[in-house]
């Protein structure tokens, strides 16, 4: 790849990589869109219809614990654990992820900036204080907080804004980095699809990596197609050898 070959990285770039439903994709977490997405299977669909506001009900938790145990039950992949070989490797290597299964974390990411909450937390609607639901089944659903309130899943919904200063934060990220890696994303959802945008504007060098052409592909400075678990570690290998 030529334009790897231009690439001037050193430990201390700011590599910044995004990724979306895709990264987990080979885990056996269903995407959200598109072939191979949660709708194509009817419980999830017929969960997913006794889900809403205001999201700490028990329709909510029974769609979510659907979700949880099915996460449970999946393993990283070579994806996740390149990003944190990476992570590894450079002192400024920041990880933003779209994805609330928790496998980043799993893995071993450390630097990891979650766009949409994570599923196995719970959020307090009256009090705001954030807890860990680490375990599935939940003893009660919807689990309920020391202060007698059901909780909610840690997850934006549709509509929800994010948390400002992980907003912030992954803006902040992608308007410095150097090199911008956006991996498995549909790039339809904003703000995270302003991300890649962003880098870009600013002069990154931003390498997609998605099984299929996205909305983002016309704009990245190049486009990978295939498996993020079999294109990222080759990535990688190519791109190490750049590194002064
Ligand atoms: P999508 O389901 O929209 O897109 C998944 C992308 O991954 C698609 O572009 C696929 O082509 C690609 N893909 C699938 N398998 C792949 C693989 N093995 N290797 C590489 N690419 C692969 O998921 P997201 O873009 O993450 O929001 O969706 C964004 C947000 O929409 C999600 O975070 C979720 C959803 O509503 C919330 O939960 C708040």
């Amino acid at each position: 790849m030529v334009l790897i070959g231009k690439l001037n990285l050193n430990r201390k770039s700011l590599i910044v990589a995004l990724t979306g439903a895709g990264v987990s994709a080979e885990s056996g977490v269903p995407i959200f869109r598109g072939r191979g997405s949660m709708w194509e299977n009817e419980t999830a669909r017929n969960l997913a219809g006794k889900s809403g506001p205001p999201w700490n009900t028990r329709g909510t938790w029974e769609f979510y614990e659907w979700r949880r145990e099915l996460v449970s039950r999946c393993e990283p992949n070579a994806a996740h654990l390149t990003l944190v070989e990476m992570e590894d490797f450079f002192y400024n290597f920041y990880l933003i992820t779209q994805n609330v299964d928790g496998l980043h974390h799993r893995a071993g990411s450390r630097k990891v900036l979650e766009l949409h909450g994570n599923m196995w937390k719970g959020r307090c609607p009256r009090d705001g204080e954030i807890v860990d639901l680490p375990k599935t089944p939940l003893e009660t659903i919807p689990p309920i907080h020391s202060c007698g309130e059901a909780l909610r899943p840690h997850v934006v919904q549709f509509g929800e804004p994010l948390e400002q200063k992980t907003l912030e934060a992954a803006l902040d990220l992608s308007r410095r980095a150097e090199l911008f890696l956006v991996i498995g994303t549909s790039g339809v959802v904003s703000p995270a699809r302003d991300l890649p945008l962003l880098a870009r504007k600013s002069g990154a060098v931003v390498i997609e990596v998605n099984r299929e052409p996205t909305v983002l592909t016309p704009y990245v400075t190049l486009s990978i197609r295939g498996m993020a678990a079999e294109i990222l570690p080759k990535l990688w290998e190519d791109l190490k050898k750049t590194i002064n």
